[in-house]
């Protein structure tokens, strides 16, 4: 008996291996020719992924606020072009600001005057947040949650329809580790991404028997300016690069992780190292032990604004 339990773990352990490769080399559906909408491609993680969607054959509409930027954007990636290999696009752009919810609507329409429908939407723009909950205005709390949360979400309704018409479509979401976990001096933050992670695994379950997938991709710490850019609690801008931010995963990494939760049309897809992860199966498994680490990285932060 003892002798047959062996072989029996390595070849569990085979198998399972195997099983591992095989998903690794799984590359899913092409994105040739398909239409891209990436929303905060001026810059980060949203200009890495216009890179990425680009090499392999997107028809990319590129979204921001600032149209300089995003023609900076289009410049670097170049018109249209064909090698042997492959045939890529000059990316279209339309300019709006997701934090006025008035002016998605219209964006929406002129996304869809691209090229008549819209195949995977890409809600990566986003704002990060700095402070403590005391001395932070509601204002500020509204304001996050208008580009984080109501900016998407208004966005991915006005062009759901048409997916819905056509039964073909792809929704993604970037929304962050964030999103699963809170921590602390990043309240409004976390709470738009809990948000988002709700919303969309709502919509998820809503879309399923019309066959439009939808996926929500979970970052830990990126290398981009989204420290810099971030509100703190009295709204002005947060200015520094912080340490986390800093020593983040590389943008192109995320970007390829982007493509390939795209192409494999996964459903929720968590980017981020042993800590986080382990911090996200805390939450639900052991509450307790969670609350108290995180009040203990609360009382040392504080300390630290102190000294
Ligand atoms: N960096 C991280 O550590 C990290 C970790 C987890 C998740 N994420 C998520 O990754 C996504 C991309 O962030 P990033 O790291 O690339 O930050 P980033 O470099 O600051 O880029 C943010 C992008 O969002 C756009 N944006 C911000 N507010 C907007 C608004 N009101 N309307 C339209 N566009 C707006 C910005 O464009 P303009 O300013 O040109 O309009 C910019 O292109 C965000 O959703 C973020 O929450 C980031």
């Amino acid at each position: 008996m003892g002798g047959a339990v062996l072989p029996l773990v390595i070849a569990s352990v085979g198998v399972l291996l195997l099983f591992q490769i095989l998903l690794r080399l799984r590359r899913g559906a092409s994105v040739q020719g398909a239409v891209v909408v990436i929303t905060g491609a001026s810059s980060g993680l949203g200009r890495e992924c216009a890179r990425v969607f680009h090499a392999a054959g997107a028809r990319l509409v590129l979204c921001g606020r600032d149209a300089a930027r995003l023609q900076e954007v289009v410049q670097e990636l170049g018109g249209n072009s064909a090698d042997g290999r492959r045939q890529t696009f000059a990316p279209s752009t339309v300019v709006f600001d997701l934090a006025r919810v008035d002016s998605v609507a219209k964006a929406a329409e002129e996304i869809l005057k691209c090229y008549g429908h819209v195949d995977v939407l890409i809600n990566n723009a986003g704002i990060s947040y700095r402070g403590n909950i005391l001395d932070t205005h509601m204002s500020v709390q509204r304001d996050v949650m208008e580009t984080n949360y109501f900016g998407p979400i208004s966005l991915t309704q006005a062009l759901l329809p048409s997916m819905v018409q056509r039964r073909r479509g792809h929704i993604v979401v970037i929304s962050s580790v964030q999103g699963k976990i809170a921590i602390p001096y990043r309240s409004a933050y976390a709470a738009s991404k809990h948000a988002t992670q709700a919303y969309f695994d709502c919509l998820r379950a809503e879309m399923g028997h019309l066959g439009i997938p939808v996926t929500v991709i979970s970052p830990g710490y990126i290398r981009t300016n989204m420290s810099v850019n971030a509100v703190t609690g009295d709204g002005s801008t947060y200015g520094v690069v912080d340490k986390t931010t800093a020593s983040g995963w590389d943008p192109r990494v995320v970007a390829r992780a982007v493509l390939k939760a795209v192409r494999l049309k996964s459903k929720d897809v968590v980017l981020a190292g042993p800590q986080p992860t382990v911090a996200i199966y805390l939450r639900t498994l052991w509450p307790a032990l969670f609350f108290k680490l995180m009040a203990s990285r609360a009382c040392k932060e504080q300390r630290r604004k102190d000294e």
